[in-house]
C-alpha cells in the first residue's frame, strides 16, 4: 500500500520465523481445501522443510472456520505417547482455558486434584498431571482413551493441529520399535471409530520429512492410511515473481523487468525462505546503494548468499538430516548421488550414470538380482524426491531441486 508519497510495506520479511496469519499470502485456495477436507476427514499435510506448514496451521488456529476450537502442538522433541496425550491436554488448558472444566468434567484421575483452572500457570497442568499419576507413561492407553471420550463429549468441533509428527515417530522408534506399533494401531483406531464425519474431533497431522518409506520399511504404512494426503502445493513461478515485485514495490525499489525472473530461475525449485531472504538482501543492498536494480546484482546477491553465513545456517540441516533419515547403504549412495548431481550441468544427470553410481556402493552390489537393484535405485530416487533434494526433470534425467542447495553443497561438499 503506498499513502501520499511514503511507501508504507503491507509485509514484513520473514527468513525463518512463522508468518504472522495477517502477511500469509498464496495461501488462501489451499487453506480453503484443507478446511473442505477436515469437514470428513482427518489430514496429513505434508512438505519439505521452511516451505510454509507451520504458517498455514497458525492461519487455522488464528482464523477457525466451521465453529472449529484449535490446539496447536509441535510433537517434535517427545519420544513418548504419554508424553504426547499431555502434551494435548496441557495446550488445551492453555488455549482454551474457559472450555477446560467441561472437558475434565467427570475425568476422576483429573479432577482428584485439579485446582480451579484460573489458578493454574501457562504450562502448570502437565507438571501437576505427572506428579499425581507418577505411572502416567505406563498407562498411556488408559490416559489417551479418557481424553478422547472427554474431548467427544464436549460435543462440539475441536480440531488438533499436531506439528512435526514424523519426528516424535521417529523418536519413538528409536526408544522402542514396539511402542510405535503399539502407538501408531491405537491411535489410528481411535481416529477411526467413529468415523471422522460423525466425529466432532479432528486431527491434522503435519511435518516436513518423508515419513512414509520409513513406515513401510516397517509394514506400518496402513497405520496411517486413513488420513487424507495434503501436499503443501509449491509456489507458481507467477507467485515467486509477485512476491519480488510486491516486496520491492511497496519499497520504491527501482529495478529492471527481467530481475523477478532472473531470481525465480536462480531459486530453481523454490522453497519459500529462500525466497525471502534473497529478495531481503537485494532490497538492503539496494537501500545501501540506491540504483536501478539488474540481473547481474540478482547474480552478485545469489552467489554472495552461498557462501554467507546466513546461508550455512539454514542449508547445513539440509546436508545433516541425511545422517538422521538415511541408513547406510542409502545414506553413501544419497551422498554419492547429491554429490554428481551439483556438479552437472542444467541438463542434469541420466539415469543410467546414476544406477551405475549407486550400484557401485551396494554392498555385494553386482551379486543382486538387476530387479532387486533397479528396486532399491528407484526407491533411493524417490525419497530424494520426497525429501525435495532432487527432480526428475525429463524422463529418465534427474537434477538438483533447488538451485540454491546446488551451488552450496557444490562449494563446500563437492
Ligand atoms: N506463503 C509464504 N510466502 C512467502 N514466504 C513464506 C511463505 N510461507 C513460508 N514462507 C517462508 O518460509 C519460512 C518458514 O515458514 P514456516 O515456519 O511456516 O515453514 P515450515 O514448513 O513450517 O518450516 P519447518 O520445516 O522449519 O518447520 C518463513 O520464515 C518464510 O521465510
Ligand atoms: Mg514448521
Amino acid at each position: 500500500m503506498i499513502q501520499g508519497n511514503t511507501p508504507v510495506p503491507t509485509a514484513d520479511f520473514y527468513v525463518g520465523s512463522v508468518l504472522a496469519p495477517e502477511d500469509l499470502k498464496f495461501r488462501g485456495p489451499f487453506i480453503s481445501d484443507l478446511w473442505e477436507a477436515l469437514q470428513s476427514h482427518h489430514v496429513l499435510l505434508k512438505a519439505p522443510r521452511r516451505c510454509g506448514k507451520t504458517s498455514v496451521m497458525e492461519h487455522l488456529r488464528h482464523f477457525p472456520q466451521h465453529g472449529y476450537s484449535v490446539i496447536y502442538q509441535n510433537v517434535q522433541d517427545l519420544s513418548h505417547p504419554a508424553d504426547f496425550l499431555l502434551a494435548i491436554l496441557d495446550n488445551f488448558r492453555d488455549a482454551h482455558p474457559d472450555l477446560f472444566h467441561s472437558l475434565v468434567n467427570g475425568w476422576k484421575s483429573v479432577t482428584a486434584w485439579l485446582p480451579k483452572a484460573e489458578v493454574l500457570d501457562f504450562g502448570e497442568f502437565k507438571m501437576k498431571f505427572r506428579e499425581h499419576e507418577q505411572d502416567y507413561r505406563e498407562h498411556w492407553r488408559q490416559h489417551g482413551e479418557a481424553l478422547f471420550a472427554q474431548l467427544r463429549s464436549l460435543n462440539r468441533p475441536i480440531l488438533i493441529i499436531v506439528d512435526e509428527l514424523p519426528d516424535m515417530l521417529l523418536n519413538l522408534r528409536q526408544e522402542d520399535p514396539k511402542l510405535l506399533r503399539d502407538f501408531l494401531s491405537w491411535f489410528r483406531d481411535k481416529r477411526c471409530d467413529p468415523a471422522p464425519k460423525r466425529d466432532s474431533v479432528r486431527w491434522l497431522l503435519g511435518g516436513s520429512i518423508n515419513i512414509s518409506s520409513t513406515l513401510d520399511a516397517m509394514s506400518l504404512l496402513d497405520r496411517i492410511n486413513d488420513l487424507e494426503d495434503m501436499p503443501l502445493p509449491e509456489l507458481t513461478p507467477l507467485q515467486i515473481e509477485s512476491f519480488v515485485t510486491d516486496m520491492f514495490d511497496e519499497r520504491r525499489v527501482t529495478y529492471e523487468k527481467e530481475v523477478p525472473v532472473r531470481l525465480r530461475e536462480l531459486l530453481g525449485r523454490p522453497i519459500p525462505l529462500f525466497l525471502q531472504m534473497l529478495t531481503l538482501n537485494l532490497y538492503r543492498s539496494w537501500r545501501l546503494q540506491p540504483r536501478k536494480l539488474k540481473v547481474a546484482d540478482v547474480e552478485a546477491e545469489f552467489a554472495l548468499f552461498i557462501t554467507s553465513t546466513a546461508a550455512q545456517d539454514k542449508l547445513q540441516h539440509y546436508y545433516t538430516r541425511l545422517a538422521k533419515y538415511y541408513k547406510e547403504p542409502a545414506l553413501s549412495q544419497a551422498h554419492a548421488v547429491l554429490n554428481h548431481l551439483c556438479l552437472a550441468d542444467e541438463s542434469g544427470a541420466s539415469r543410467g550414470t546414476l544406477t551405475n553410481l549407486v550400484d557401485s556402493l551396494v554392498p555385494g552390489g553386482k551379486l543382486l538380482p538387476t530387479h532387486e537393484r533397479k528396486r532399491l535405485f528407484l526407491q533411493l530416487m524417490r525419497d530424494l524426491e520426497n525429501d525435495f533434494y532432487v527432480t526428475e526433470q525429463q524422463p529418465d534425467r534427474y537434477g538438483f531441486a533447488s538451485g540454491i542447495m546446488k551451488a552450496w553443497r557444490r562449494k563446500h561438499y563437492a
